[in-house]
């Protein structure tokens, strides 16, 4: 079973409500995204394996430590993009994927658009990303469809998630860790997440 971490770090957990309050306006929103995705970076990359290497210092031969594995983010698009910038600060080495959907309004049922990856995919290790856990049907798709590709080593990470979300993703991709901010209650009838922070690409796009 996949692990679900939540995590609580008190400048996270500020940065979260600063996303919920609905009078947050979409710069700010946009900023304090890419500001708690470096911030949640720190903890989903804290047991990446390491390899030595050999480095000069000004004065002498030491050993220096790089990542072991190579990285690729894949934000879900939209609403991912807003993380992007956040994870590429602190790991400037990943390569960057995307895997577009959107939820038809309708039937919540995720509709695929458009996907790029990098030729690394299948040995890398993967950081899928979305602002929004809710019903867990993109994320469940999304996971698939990378897997398809051959990616094999996949971590998802989610701002705010919905018990059934988390749910979905667990009893589909087992081998798949989740990081969140927060659990939230549950989901209205449109499928949003209560509380919540409204509609994410929306908000960070500015087409609310
Ligand atoms: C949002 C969000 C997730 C999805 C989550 O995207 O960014 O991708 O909804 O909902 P689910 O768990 O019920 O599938 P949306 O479909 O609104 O597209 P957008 O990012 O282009 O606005
Ligand atoms: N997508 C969002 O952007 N917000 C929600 O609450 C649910 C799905």
């Amino acid at each position: 079973m996949s692990t679900l971490t939540i995590i609580d770090h008190p400048l996270v957990q500020r940065d979260v409500s600063i996303l919920r309050d609905k009078n947050t306006p979409n710069h700010l929103f946009r900023n304090v995204l890419s500001r708690i995705a470096g911030m949640m970076a720190f903890e989903v990359t804290h047991n990446f394996a390491l390899k030595k290497y050999s480095i000069l210092t000004p004065l002498e031969k030491t050993s220096g430590f790089k990542l072991k594995e190579n990285i690729v983010i894949i934000p879900i698009l939209r609403a991912g993009l807003g993380m992007v910038e956040g994870f590429m600060n602190v790991l400037p080495e990943a390569k960057v994927g995307h895997v577009g959907l959107y939820r038809d309004e309708e039937t919540l049922e995720p509709i695929d658009y458009y996907s790029k990856f990098p030729k690394t995919l299948s040995s890398s290790l993967v950081l899928l990303i979305d602002p929004m856990l809710a019903t867990g049907g993109s994320a469940k798709t999304a996971l698939t469809f990378l897997k398809n590709k051959g990616a094999k080593n996949i971590r998802f990470v989610c701002l705010v998630a919905s018990p059934a979300g988390v749910k979905i993703v667990q009893k589909n991709h087992p081998d798949v860790d989740i990081f969140c901010a927060a659990v939230d209650r549950g989901l209205n009838n449109n499928g949003y997440i209560l509380p919540g922070l409204g509609d994410a690409g929306d908000r960070v796009f500015g087409t609310e």
